[in-house]
């Protein structure tokens, strides 16, 4: 039994109708073992392709492949049964054309399960957006910081400040229009997010956009103190797991190397006592 009352995996229309109603949960997985973790505490998993910094060392989002997303995916739906599994276009898979997202999103579904694809964008990639929905491909939408963007942009900077503010507001009207059934925002003004929150039908699932959105996604390996990397203003770390393993791995080395591990209990006796 999941903590949100449901037996069967959600889909996006329950996360649609759960725009204005309790917080969404969301975090990103990328294996199995921390999808089982986090599947029973969350309404959204995403897959993201933040998984090629976070695991792969990757110096930006821009080197993940379909092959990668596709190897991640199917590893967390082995872990999923409540929450809604969401998985990133990666960058180079979707801006071409409609047809060429249609092409990648269908595979990405068909081979890893995932229920929806996420995909950064506003105003320029509606057309998309709607080519997919309309043939059967639910689109969590990702504006604000798009970081497969970021060369563009010039950094990791909040968006949606100064004159970009217009854009953004006409980039989540766009998205909700062409038919996304949410959408992520991600490094924008808090007062801007409530305002686009309260604007558009669909929910908003925020990113370093304060408290007011519909609900809140962090990458789960930031919130567990496991990628120690860079940690960015909007990342609070929940855990801090990254200096509870390295203690243990100096504890498993000082061990081995004084020959108290493995112990009795840990090794097999020449014969098996009657
Ligand atoms: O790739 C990712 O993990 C994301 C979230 C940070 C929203 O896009």
């Amino acid at each position: 039994m999941s903590v949100t009352g449901t037996t069967r995996q959600k889909m996006p229309a329950d996360i649609l109708a759960m725009k204005g109603g309790a917080p969404i949960v969301c975090l990103t997985a990328y294996t199995t073992p921390i999808a089982k973790l986090v599947d029973s505490h969350c309404d959204l998993v995403l897959v993201g392709d933040s998984v090629g910094m976070v695991l792969h060392g990757l110096p930006s989002t821009l080197g993940v492949t379909m092959e990668m997303m596709i190897l991640h995916g199917q590893a967390v739906a082995r872990g999923l049964s409540n929450a809604l599994m969401v998985i990133d276009m990666p960058f180079g898979s979707y801006e071409e054309s409609p047809a060429q997202a249609f092409r990648n999103a269908s595979r990405l579904m068909a081979e890893t399960g995932a229920g929806a694809v996420k995909l950064e964008g506003g105003a320029h990639m509606a057309e998309t957006i709607a080519f997919l929905t309309a043939r059967g491909i639910p689109v969590q939408a990702h504006i604000g910081l798009t970081p497969q963007s970021v060369n563009t942009l010039g950094g990791y900077k909040v968006q949606g400040r100064g004159d970009s503010r217009a854009r953004l507001v006409k980039d989540a009207k766009a998205v909700a229009d062409a038919g996304a059934f949410s959408v992520v925002l991600e490094k924008v003004p808090q007062g801007l997010a409530d305002e686009i929150t309260a604007m558009v039908a669909i929910p908003t699932v925020g990113i370093g956009a304060g408290a007011g959105c519909d609900g809140q996604v962090l990458v789960v390996d930031d919130m567990l103190g496991l990628f120690t990397d860079f940690k960015p203003k909007f990342v609070k770390r929940f855990g801090q797991l990254g200096q509870e393993a390295e203690a243990a791995v100096a504890d498993y080395a000082a061990e081995v190397r004084d020959r108290s591990f493995p112990a009795a209990e840990h090794s097999f006796a020449d014969e098996v006592k009657k």
